[in-house]
């Protein structure tokens, strides 16, 4: 049977933030994956950005070995992280824009205007056994493309949705829905994620097609005030209220 419960990846970029700030070793990214996982994050999403300003290499080669659940390698389509990722061969990786070239007006990855790029990289990941997610706007021309280059999903941009206000978010919680249902549709298995927190995430869990969210900013700020655990445990709960669980 197939659950309906929504997969709730949790990024510990930020956690890597406050470490860098004053250098040294704590907090420990994998010290805080290791206690997502206990607090139930069915897997953990860590993004090694090119100038390496939050999660370093070996932070990623300790999550490989230490964390039980799926890592989800968050990089840019470059030679360098293509030769990290299928080094490590995480369970999946998402591509991300990291220069403003890249970026469609809304902020996901533009697949359209970067098709033949994506198009080398996508196949590179796929045959050395990393499953590929392209982190897009809900737009049909950007999941069109990202289905043709053969990606196996896509992570829907929610930042919109979550920045906006009053019939805004309305619109935008719109568009996040016609994305999904167009991505079932074409049968692209689709998930979602950026700026979610307690106050947004229950109208998007709501929407049935979606079957990850991808989490960090808002868990890991308000761990500061509840611990993480704590903090994980109440986004389950709203994830859960929003699909009707
Ligand atoms: N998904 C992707 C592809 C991301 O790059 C990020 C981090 O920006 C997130 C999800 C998580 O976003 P946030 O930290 O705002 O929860």
């Amino acid at each position: 049977m197939v659950s309906n419960k929504i997969r709730l990846g949790v990024n510990i970029d930020h956690v890597a933030t406050v470490r860098n700030a004053r250098g040294g070793f704590h907090p420990d990214p994998v010290r805080a994956a290791l206690l997502a996982e206990k607090a139930g994050a069915d897997g953990i999403t860590a993004h090694l950005r090119e100038d390496r300003r939050h999660i370093r290499d070996e932070d990623m080669e300790r999550l490989m070995k230490e964390i039980k659940t799926p890592l989800n390698f968050e990089m840019a389509a470059t030679d360098e992280m293509l030769d990290i990722v299928t080094r490590l061969k995480p369970a999946s990786s998402c591509l991300v824009p990291e220069k403003r070239e890249e970026l469609t007006t809304e902020g996901g990855l533009d697949v359209v205007g970067n098709f033949d790029h994506l198009a080398v990289y996508i196949p590179k990941l796929k045959e050395a056994g990393i499953s590929v997610s392209l982190f897009i706007d809900a737009d049909v021309d950007q999941i069109r493309a990202s289905k043709q280059l053969g990606a196996n999903k896509v992570e829907l941009h929610t930042g919109a949705y979550c920045d906006a206000t009053g019939k805004d978010r309305f619109i935008e919680l719109g568009r996040l829905r016609a994305g999904a249902k167009y991505c079932g549709d074409i049968n692209l298995e689709v998930h979602a994620g950026h700026g979610l927190n307690y106050e947004t995430v229950r109208d998007v869990a709501a929407i049935p097609e979606f079957t990850e969210f991808n989490i960090g900013h808002f868990l890991i700020g308000e761990a500061i005030f509840v611990g993480l655990e704590c903090s994980i445990a109440r986004m389950r709960e709203l994830m859960d209220e929003g699909r009707g669980i």
